[in-house]
């Protein structure tokens, strides 16, 4: 585990009867005096979905979304609401399609264990740094997670934030202008592939026989015109480049974007807690700890897909009707 930023407080604003509290020096904040047991007033989901834009992940203590239902009501304000396609059958059998289980438990509501070899996988893959839902067609915008059982305080389960935005504007400008035109090819299948190279489950198979999807290494983020480093492990090579080279180069953005310096660690606290993030302007993973396998964890989260201009890279949008759940 690397070392992180820590959690200071750089300003505070308050705007109607919200407050928001900056919690990294160049972005990430926290939003209080929001309750979302109910429907909110549209004006004060302008100001979260203001502060999303700016701060790129927004920590909405004791957000208290009442059920799955007001999770997914929620979430539709900032757009299309993905939706599984199928539920797989070591999945809880959860009421809602746009419901993604991100629990450590199983079929049965028990805590997943090592023989699982489907979900540990899945586990592992997401500890990797990754935007959700780069290796579809169509991108991923936001991502909502919220907290309906924690494990212990201390055991573990933190999520960890990398600010993209900072880390492209950061960049020499020789490397800027050297990569500001290329095109990254992403897999799915290279994210497992990486996290668990002895998986039978993945042993064998090559990404060029599975979907791939193609997207501009620095897109636009939209909602505030700057640049970011959309650099994902799922980023298998980089279009028009030696296999090797393009590896090589793509191992070395993610090291830079992944600097102490850029990554905001969210320690979760209560039931009830929510975090939103956007997956279209900084980077995230999540992280062990020693409540897995021990101690129940249910975490469950939405997406929302990407409408802005990069939404579908250089992909054909009709490949998108069949993507695959965001991860
Ligand atoms: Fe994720």
């Amino acid at each position: 585990m690397s070392a992180t930023t820590s959690v200071s407080t750089t300003s505070a604003t308050s705007t109607g009867g919200l407050q928001i509290r900056q919690l990294h020096p160049t972005y990430a904040c926290e939003i209080t005096g929001v309750d979302l047991s109910k429907p909110i007033p549209e004006e004060d989901f302008i100001r979260v979905r203001d502060a999303l834009h700016r701060y790129g992940v927004v920590v909405i203590p004791r957000a208290n979304l009442p059920d799955d239902r007001g999770h997914v009501e929620f979430s539709r304000r900032f757009g299309e609401v993905e939706k599984s396609k199928w539920r797989s059958p070591h999945m809880r059998p959860l009421p809602y399609d746009e419901i993604f289980d991100i629990s450590n438990l199983d079929v049965k509501s028990e805590i997943v264990t090592e023989s699982n070899e489907k979900r540990i996988t899945a586990i592992r893959g997401n500890a990797l740094w990754h935007a959700d839902g780069s290796f579809n067609p169509r991108r991923t915008y936001v991502s909502m997670l919220r907290a309906v059982e924690l494990p212990p305080a201390g055991t573990g389960g933190e999520t960890e934030y990398a600010d993209a935005r900072q880390a492209y504007e950061d960049l020499p400008e020789e490397t800027k202008a050297r990569i500001k035109d290329l095109v990254v090819v992403h897999s799915f299948l290279h994210n497992r592939q990486t996290s668990n190279p002895d998986s039978p489950l993945f042993k064998g198979r090559s990404v060029f026989d599975e979907p791939l999807a193609r997207h501009k290494l620095v897109p636009i983020h939209e909602p505030s015109g700057q640049l970011v480093l959309y650099v994902t492990s799922y980023a298998h090579h980089i279009e028009g480049m030696p296999i090797e080279e393009g590896q090589q180069l793509l191992r070395e953005l993610m090291a830079h974007a992944t600097q102490p310096k850029y990554v905001f660690r969210h320690v979760w606290q209560n039931n009830g807690d929510a975090v939103i993030w956007d997956n279209t302007a900084v980077l995230h993973r999540a992280t062990a700890g020693a409540y897995e396998g021990k101690h129940r964890r249910d975490m469950r989260r939405t997406c929302v897909m990407d409408s802005s201009k990069d939404a579908y890279g250089l992909n054909n949008p009709a490949d998108a009707k069949n993507q695959r759940n965001s991860s």
